[in-house]
């Protein structure tokens, strides 16, 4: 069956042990089990991915192909003298598929440049491993109005994805997303208004032809349609609600 729209979850610094992780992982592996037309990628943190990607090998023929692992992170080398570096042939060879890069939270606690995104979009793209490129203004910008916000958001495009945005340099047939996530809407329960976030995604489109589009930022199971039922935005990037196995199946079965 055709995928309509993507899932994503981030998983962010969460749970707390390998255990839970799998045990979250299960639930939510049966629960996309039975809806093939949306792509289910799910972010453990870094250090969780071995475990679960294991338990998803175990399960191997009882897993739709609409299932798949992303990272939360890649560094852009794959080998050498670079402490705490893990590039996407190691994430490859743990099965991984997609890698969030650049989500606000990086760029705030870990002093992530939109040079930075840009060399680790390249790289997990070189590497086989699909980039979703996280971008989205702070509130005193949108404070401002779309236009502002589309101006903020058009810097850290024209920067981050310098290398990939042109389809022909990017090749035919790779995928390549960007994930929309205003920094104000992150985790505050205050979501983007649904038509706002999609006159953004359209945007965004035009900027990155070719792209997926992801809306992130207090997406739950009562507001994920609001967004997905648009044709500009092509799933979400859940965070908190993805943690609770109940609220996440009830976002993909929503759509
Ligand atoms: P919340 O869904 O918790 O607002 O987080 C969004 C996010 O940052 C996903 O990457």
């Amino acid at each position: 069956m055709a995928i309509k729209k993507i899932i994503a979850a981030n998983w962010k610094e969460n749970p707390g042990t390998a255990k839970e992780a799998e045990a979250l992982f299960s639930a939510v592996m049966r629960a996309a089990a039975s809806v093939p037309s949306v792509r289910v990628v799910v972010c453990p943190p870094s250090v969780f991915i071995g475990s679960v990607g294991n338990l998803m090998r175990t399960q191997a023929g009882r897993i739709s192909a609409n299932f798949a692992l992303g990272a939360q992170d890649v560094f852009w080398e794959d080998e050498g003298a670079f402490t705490g570096g893990v590039g996407p042939r190691i994430l490859r060879g743990l099965g991984v598929r997609y890698a969030i890069i650049g989500h606000s939270e990086r760029r705030r606690f870990f002093g992530e440049t939109d040079e930075m995104v840009e060399r680790k979009a390249r790289a997990a793209r070189e590497g086989g491993i699909v980039p979703i490129v996280c971008v989205g203004e702070p509130h005193e910008v949108r404070r401002k109005g779309i236009a502002a916000a589309k101006r903020f958001l058009a810097v850290q495009l024209r920067k981050g994805l310098k290398g990939i945005a042109d389809p022909d340099r990017r090749g035919k047939g790779k995928e390549l997303i960007v994930a929309y996530e205003p920094v104000w809407a992150i985790g505050s329960g205050n979501n983007d208004r649904p038509a706002d976030a999609a006159v953004i995604a359209a945007f965004i489109k035009t900027m990155v032809p070719g792209a997926k589009v992801l809306y992130g930022g207090s997406v739950n199971e009562g507001n994920v349609r609001e967004y997905t039922q648009s044709d500009e935005i092509d799933g979400a990037l859940v965070g908190g609600a993805s943690l609770k196995a109940d609220a996440f199946k009830k976002i993909i079965h929503t759509i």
